[in-house]
């Protein structure tokens, strides 16, 4: 890694759909840096929850197996791997019925304070472009370069939509669009960690450019 990217840490939020993802990998992986997205890490907390047949909104019973589990993710043969407690759970995580139950265990405040720790340790080891709802600001406040993006609802949708088809999922339209506008209600009205811009992060607006134009954008900021 070249020295003055080393302990550099990039934000990016943003509501579901707006890019985030694919842009945020395709970000570190130019700056040489971990990519870390912290929603997976959410993902997978519900996942090892609903296994455990534990309810999700007992904040105690939840943030007890938060501070116990173990989440690793792992950037292999250019895709990113979930690892909960060792096992690789990159599909589990991201059926629509598992999407929707993480809203329960996002809103516990004490399960969030256990993430964002996590969170701050793995960053401030070697620095890393991380993507969530909260990272400009809660998680890294003071980070060096900050972006949030959003688009259009109808194409956020599109995108999950088409997402979801090349999965093999069968989906239809209309029920994507009303899970994303629910899952932007939760997001933005959550008590702690709520989505919102920071103060001093870019603002990009994705629902006209293509990933390469938003990718370029970000990093003609940070070089
Ligand atoms: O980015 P995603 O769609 O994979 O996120 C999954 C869920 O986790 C989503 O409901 C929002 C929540 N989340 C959060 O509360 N805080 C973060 N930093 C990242 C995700």
């Amino acid at each position: 890694m070249a020295k003055d990217v080393e302990h550099l840490v990039v934000a990016i939020d943003g509501p579901a759909g707006s890019g985030k993802s694919t842009v945020s990998k395709l970000v570190a992986k130019s700056l040489g840096l971990l990519y870390i997205d912290t929603g997976a890490m959410y993902r997978a907390l519900t996942l090892k929850a609903l296994r455990s047949g534990i309810d999700l909104d007992d904040a105690d019973a939840v943030t007890a197996l938060a501070r116990s589990t173990r989440i690793d993710l792992k950037e292999e043969g250019g895709s990113l791997r979930v690892y909960l407690d060792g096992e690789d759970v990159s599909l589990d995580i991201r059926t629509p019925e598992l999407t929707n139950k993480v809203k329960h265990v996002a809103r516990i405040p004490s399960v969030r304070a256990e993430m964002v720790k996590q969170q701050r340790a793995i960053g401030e080891r070697s620095g890393a472009v991380l993507e969530g709802r909260d990272i400009g600001t809660v998680v890294f406040p003071d980070a060096k370069f900050k972006f949030y993006l959003d688009a259009d609802v109808e194409e956020r949708a599109r995108r999950r939509y088409k997402e979801l088809v090349e999965a093999n999922q069968k989906v239809e339209f209309e029920d994507i669009k009303k899970d994303v506008l629910l899952r932007d209600e939760s997001d933005m009205k959550r008590d702690v960690g709520a989505l919102k811009k920071a103060a001093d992060a870019i603002f990009v607006d994705t629902t006209h450019l293509s990933v390469e134009e938003v990718v370029n954008r970000l990093l003609s900021y940070i070089r």
